[in-house]
């Protein structure tokens, strides 16, 4: 398989078998062998009874307590909180490998790495100037302490978040202009623009500067406030340069880091601004970050993700309203956190609340509610439920939420909410969930297109997913009783497990053994379906007659799914065509399909 990161395959197989998972992860973390396999505490999340399991014969890491695996480069890419690459480079220092390099490929990498550190420099120059301006004495600083103080932020406070401020125009070019930089650095690092008559100046031009810092604690880029209102717009962020990508950025997650090293973290705290990030801090709250704004992003989603499983979005009073914010929190859930919404009085956001001190905002989070009571909630202030007609549709809006939810407990309980605020018989509401369910469900059988009709079957139930799963996991890890199932009998429509299935298909083709830490290479970093596939590699479960049992009861009504679909889909195209031959070649086709299906017992 090839590596797809831009390393020669050959290479990494070399630099993978001269570096044994399980001695590189006992460099680290000490490790006890139980069964096949070696176990410890987990070193990515905070635990006291070991689920972090390292398979010797397999070559990969999986913990069974907080989901994360990958093979010997991940674990070292985690650990040391670097990337591919340096991952690589890492190991094959190990092992006393050279890292092959020299073509077109790394000479350019070479020109950005050097490009990225002149960056790095001049953004570290630039926070140490406007820093050393805010108490320079200067009658102008004289303004952005007053806005400071103004806003309650301690000095210590300034301090830690490394405020600073921009006098004036001029004043930057001329400090970086003594200092060797590249002209074109300093445009392309974003400190300073280039005016019509070609003159540079500060992009910051007067403002109060938040340096953004990265978990490597490099200066990234800032957030520039405007003192006073005015037609311009309130901050103004670097643009998007080869540090900077807002995108993949949260504000504050430096000191988080710091943070995690001195305390486990239980939850994090998502704010939106600046200002409210560096008051809830002020306050007592250093687990916070902020998006910068704009709506989370996956890539921020999977950053909070290394640092809790538990996330608190602590938005402005007013956010429900926007339907992009509400998005931003699904992408929390994609990626497995647990999201909970702190609720705000109208019309503050957490900067209010702090200034009036601890205990207020701690009022706040002690009301943080899940996103899908959230959801309720933020309906309840759309609808006036006083009015008969915004009460039906409050109902029917606030059941549909209701019916997206993951368990019969948790929907049974927000009924139970819902009848006491309605005062509607529980029995009632009921039926009413039933009904917008059902509704659903009838609008997609309506649609008769055969290949909306494959998808729609083979998505299939939570129980058909979980097989699947099973089926590719006894595959990876050659469970002897799957050794001759045909992976190409079944339908796979997750992407990831299609993936998977190719690989193992592709494998067994040329004769050979899947290994789990292959796939490692392909697939993205922190693959929750593949964890999800890792997850039935426990103790038994693969092994014991159960897991047999359990193999060919899932391959028979999986096999009896994928002859439905296609019983369906022929029928489909039978209606459709009115070429007789066609028209024969399905009807046999279909009288084997229903044949093969009524011999499944
Ligand atoms: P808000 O408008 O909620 O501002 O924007 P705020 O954080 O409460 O700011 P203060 O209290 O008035 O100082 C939230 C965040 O959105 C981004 C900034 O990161 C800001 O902190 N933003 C906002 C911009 O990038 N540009 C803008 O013009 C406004
Ligand atoms: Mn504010």
């Amino acid at each position: 398989m090839a590596s797809g990161k831009g390393i020669d395959g050959e290479f990494l197989r070399a630099l993978k078998q001269k570096n044994d998972i399980v001695e590189v992860i006992r460099s680290y973390v000490p490790l006890d062998r139980k069964g096949g396999n070696h176990w410890a505490c987990c070193p990515f999340h905070h635990e006291k009874t070991p689920s972090f399991s390292v398979s010797e014969g397999d070559q990969f890491y999986h913990c069974f307590g907080c989901g994360v695996s990958g093979d010997v480069v991940k674990f070292v890419q985690e650990i040391e909180s670097t990337d591919f690459i340096g991952a690589v480079r890492i190991l094959a220092a190990r092992a006393k490998m050279t890292v092959p390099e020299g073509n077109f490929d790394s000479e350019r990498a070479l020109e950005m790495k050097k490009k990225r550190d002149a960056h790095a420099k001049i953004m570290l120059d630039s926070a140490r100037f406007y820093l050393s301006n805010l108490y320079s004495g200067d009658k102008r600083a004289q303004a952005h302490l007053e806005y400071i103080a103004r806003r309650g932020l301690a000095p210590s406070t300034v301090k830690r978040f490394g405020l600073g401020a921009s006098l004036d125009f001029y004043g930057l070019p001329d400090y970086l202009a003594g200092k060797g930089y590249f002209r074109q650095d300093l445009i392309d690092s974003g400190v300073l623009q280039e005016g019509k008559n070609g003159r540079l100046s500060d992009s910051q031009g007067g403002r109060l500067i938040f340096p953004i810092i990265s978990a490597f604690d490099e200066v990234i880029a800032f957030g520039g406030r405007l003192l006073e209102k005015s037609d311009f717009a309130k901050y103004k962020n670097t643009k998007e340069t080869l540090l900077f990508n807002k995108s993949k950025t949260l504000y504050n997650i430096n000191l988080l880091k710091k943070l995690k090293r001195e305390q486990p973290i239980t939850n994090v705290i998502i704010v939106e601004g600046y200002m409210d990030t560096i008051s809830l801090y002020q306050a007592g709250f250093k687990n916070v970050v902020a998006s910068m704004g704009t709506s989370l992003t996956k890539e921020q989603a999977r950053l909070v993700k290394r640092y809790t499983e538990n996330v608190l979005i602590s938005y402005d009073g007013d956010f429900a309203g926007q339907k992009a914010d509400l998005r931003g929190l699904e992408i929390l859930a994609d990626v497995d956190l647990k999201v909970k919404v702190v609720p705000m009085p109208d019309g503050l956001d957490p900067d209010d609340v702090a200034k009036q001190g601890h205990d207020a905002y701690q009022k706040c989070l002690d009301a943080a509610m899940p996103l899908i009571d959230y959801k309720i909630h933020a309906l309840e202030r759309k609808f006036d439920i006083s009015k008969a007609e915004d009460k039906r549709a409050f109902l029917v809006e606030a059941l549909k939420v209701i019916a997206t939810a993951e368990t019969e407990s948790v929907k049974e309980d927000l009924l139970r909410k819902l009848r006491d605020k309605l005062g509607v018989t529980y029995h009632a509401l009921e039926k009413d969930l039933q009904a917008v369910s059902k509704t659903k469900s009838e609008d997609v059988q309506i649609t008769s297109i055969p290949k909306q009709k494959i998808a729609e079957t083979s998505a299939g139930t939570d129980k058909h997913v979980k097989a699947k799963r099973f089926i590719l996991a006894a595959k990876l890890f050659s469970a002897s009783y799957a050794r001759d199932f045909d992976l190409q009998k079944i339908l796979f429509t997750d992407e990831i497990q299609r993936l998977i299935a190719n690989y193992v298909i592709e494998k067994e083709s040329v004769g050979e053994r899947a290994r789990p830490s292959e796939l490692f290479e392909v697939l993205d970093e922190d693959c929750a379906e593949l964890n999800a596939i890792l997850d039935f590699n426990y103790e038994d479960k693969l092994t014991d007659e159960v897991a047999e049992r359990f193999f060919n009861d899932s391959v028979k009504e999986l096999r009896k799914e994928r002859l439905e679909a296609e019983i369906a889909q022929c029928n489909a195209l039978c209606t459709q065509t009115s070429d007789l031959e066609e028209r024969r070649r399905l009807t046999k086709r279909l009288s084997e399909l229903i044949k093969e299906k009524n011999q499944i017992k």
